[in-house]
Parts: C-alpha cells; sequence; structure tokens
C-alpha cells in the first residue's frame, strides 16, 4: 500500500484529494494518512475555483491525521509520496525538504518563482533517487493532447502560426490572498499564463526570441501579451487575469497549420479546412484525473515518459520569466 499526504489544502489540495479518493477505491494500493494546512479550520470546508467549485463534503476523513507542520508531518507519517499544493512561494522548500527525506513528490503549477529554484527541486529527486512530477495539468488534457497529435503528426501540414488566449476573473479564493502578490506567485505570467507558456514549450520547443508587453491597470502584473519567433513559426499569447468577477472564466487556442485551421475552445476541438469542418472525438477524463493517474503510473509503476519530466517543465518556467524581462525592459529576448 502507498500512503500518500496533501500539503497544502486549500483549492488544488482538495481538487486533488476528489480526484484521488475515487482512485483509491478504484486502484486499491493508495491510501491517504495526512494532510497538512496553514488553517486547519478550513479543512473541511468546500471551495469554489475560477475552474469550477470542489466539493468535499462527503470525503471520510476518519483515518487522517491532520498537521500544520509539514516538517513534522513527513517525519512523523513518513509517506510514500506526497502531493504539495502549497502556495507557489513555497514550491521549493517543500519539495527539497520532501525529496531529502525519501518521498516521492508530485508538485503544482508553476514549478517555482526562479530558475535556481527549479534546478533545486530537479537536483534533490536526482540525488535522492525520488520522483519529482510538476501538475501542468493540461498536459493532460484531452482536447490538447489531440492538438499536439496534429502537430506532432503534420497531420494538416506543418503549424505556421498560433494564438493561446486564457483570462480571468481576479483569482479571489486563495490564503491570505497570497496569488494577488508576484513576489509570492510570480503574477498572470508565471501564474494563469505559464498554463499557455507550458503548453507552447511542449507542442513547439523553445521559441528563439521573445517579445512581451504587460499592463499594471489593476494590479501588478495583471495580464502579459507576447509574440515569441520560431524559424518558420509565430505564437502569440495572451492572458489576463484581471477581468471583473461576473465575467466568465475563458481559454481559447488557434493553430494555423498549411491545409487546416484548429480551433481548441470549452475542451473542444474544431477543424476547419477547405471542403470541410469537423470535430473529432476526444476521450472523456479531465485533465486533473489523467494527471493524478499518470502520476501513479510514474511513482508505483516507474514509467516515466516526456509528459512528466520536470526539465521540460523547468522551460516553461524560463520562458515566462523571459516574457517579464522584455516587458519591464521594453525589448525582445534572445533564448
Ligand atoms: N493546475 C491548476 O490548474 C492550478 C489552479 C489553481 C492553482 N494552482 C496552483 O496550486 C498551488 C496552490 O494554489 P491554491 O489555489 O490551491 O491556493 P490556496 O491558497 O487555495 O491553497 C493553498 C493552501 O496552502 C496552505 N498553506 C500555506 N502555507 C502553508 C505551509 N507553510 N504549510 C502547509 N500548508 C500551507 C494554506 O492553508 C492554503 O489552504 C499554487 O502553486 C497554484 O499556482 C494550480
Amino acid at each position: 500500500m502507498y500512503r500518500y499526504a496533501i500539503i497544502g489544502f486549500g483549492g488544488l489540495g482538495k481538487k486533488h484529494l476528489s480526484n484521488l479518493v475515487n482512485l483509491e477505491s478504484k486502484r486499491g494500493d493508495i491510501k491517504l494518512c495526512a494532510i497538512c494546512g496553514a488553517d486547519i479550520k478550513s479543512f473541511k470546508e468546500n471551495v469554489k475555483l475560477n475552474l469550477g467549485s470542489v466539493d468535499i463534503s462527503n470525503i471520510d476523513f476518519s483515518s487522517c491525521n491532520f498537521y500544520e507542520d509539514y516538517k513534522e508531518l513527513i517525519d512523523t507519517e513518513k509517506p510514500d509520496f506526497i502531493l504539495s499544493t502549497v502556495p507557489t512561494y513555497l514550491h521549493e522548500e517543500i519539495c527539497v525538504y520532501a525529496l531529502n527525506h525519501g518521498v516521492h513528490v508530485f508538485s503544482e503549477k508553476p514549478m517555482a518563482l526562479s530558475l535556481t529554484d527549479c534546478a533545486n527541486m530537479i537536483k534533490a529527486s536526482k540525488e535522492n533517487h525520488k520522483k519529482l512530477m510538476i501538475g501542468q495539468c493540461l498536459r493532460f488534457d484531452p482536447a490538447y493532447t489531440k492538438l499536439k497529435e496534429y502537430i506532432d503528426n503534420e497531420t494538416f501540414g506543418k503549424a505556421y502560426r498560433a494564438e493561446f488566449t486564457r483570462y480571468s476573473q481576479k483569482p479571489a479564493w486563495t490564503w491570505k490572498n497570497w496569488i494577488l502578490d508576484p513576489k509570492l506567485s510570480g503574477g498572470c505570467p508565471v501564474d494563469m499564463h505559464i498554463h499557455d507558456v507550458d503548453l507552447i514549450n511542449w507542442f513547439f520547443g523553445k521559441p528563439n526570441s521573445l517579445h512581451s508587453a504587460i499592463t499594471e491597470k489593476k494590479a501588478e502584473l495583471e495580464s502579459v501579451f507576447t509574440q515569441m519567433f520560431y524559424d518558420d513559426l509565430l505564437v502569440i499569447a495572451n492572458a489576463d487575469w484581471s477581468m471583473t468577477q461576473t465575467f466568465p472564466f475563458e481559454a481559447r487556442c488557434l493553430v494555423n497549420f498549411e491545409t487546416a485551421t484548429v480551433i481548441l475552445e470549452d475542451g473542444k476541438i474544431t477543424v476547419y479546412k477547405d471542403d470541410e469542418s469537423f470535430s473529432p472525438n476526444l476521450a472523456e477524463n479531465d485533465c486533473f484525473t489523467e494527471e493524478i493517474e499518470t502520476l501513479l503510473k510514474l511513482i508505483i509503476d516507474d514509467e516515466a515518459t516526456d509528459i512528466t519530466s520536470p526539465e521540460s517543465v523547468m522551460t516553461s518556467v524560463e520562458i515566462a520569466l523571459a516574457e517579464i524581462k522584455s516587458a519591464k525592459e521594453k525589448k525582445e529576448i534572445i533564448l
């Protein structure tokens, strides 16, 4: 039996647990042993994220121990693996502590706030021979997976232009509003926009160069607009998390291939060719379930793939940090 703990029990901690309890009964080889958070009073409360509500009212916590200190949890419980779903400024610290104590780690996106922190996480994983996976969940989304298949297989010829857009109302659920302080979260470019940056990196690799602009009308680093330049490809990526509270979350991607334009929106893909348009059938799993199933394959079955590579996710952080530098210094950055 693999015993796991969740460290950081807010929006994403609860989201993952709601999937994990289903997998516990389906697989029979994993068991929640403990939860750690900074605010024990909020442990049993449901939560509303920009990607929907999470209901944990039916979860049985009778065999789970609760902690407010992650070191005490790791030292006492000695779990086989943890899910670290703490605010981003704590990712590196908790990940390295767990790996150094012989525990496999799943750590939420973005990997960390600096490349030094990302490198420390990878080093601790390698030195301790323990697995590290970062939760770039859209790599597990059926629609984005289909789009990657089109790109890799050149189903409609080569991709030569792509646009990624992501808009959200101001994030309002986080503990002590940590997410709104860019020193703690990286702001919109490193937090929300990293989803698109990671997809761009996963689909096309690191761009040769990029040029970005930001706005800071309502909050620091509230939005980013970037052009990324490749040998034969132009990518435009655009994100803003300062929308009003009634604005519906929106994520959209368009890729122009030689013989088709493909649009991904609301979890659905539409392919527009000259003589027909169609929507392919997609797998039904949601990305968070698929992500955790992949994590279990990595830890329990030792199945590592490119999709779980922390080095690849570190490159996404490098790109997002370059976007901020480009915007602040008002110049193109060569990568
Ligand atoms: N994959 C996604 O789509 C997605 C979506 C939202 C957030 N995230 C990421 O997940 C992480 C957590 O975000 P969230 O929205 O759940 O935040 P949150 O504020 O809702 O939850 C964070 C939790 O961490 C706890 N915490 C704070 N300090 C702690 C400490 N020292 N030890 C243990 N627990 C501590 C707090 O009590 C809080 O409950 C962030 O890195 C965020 O970027 C990912």
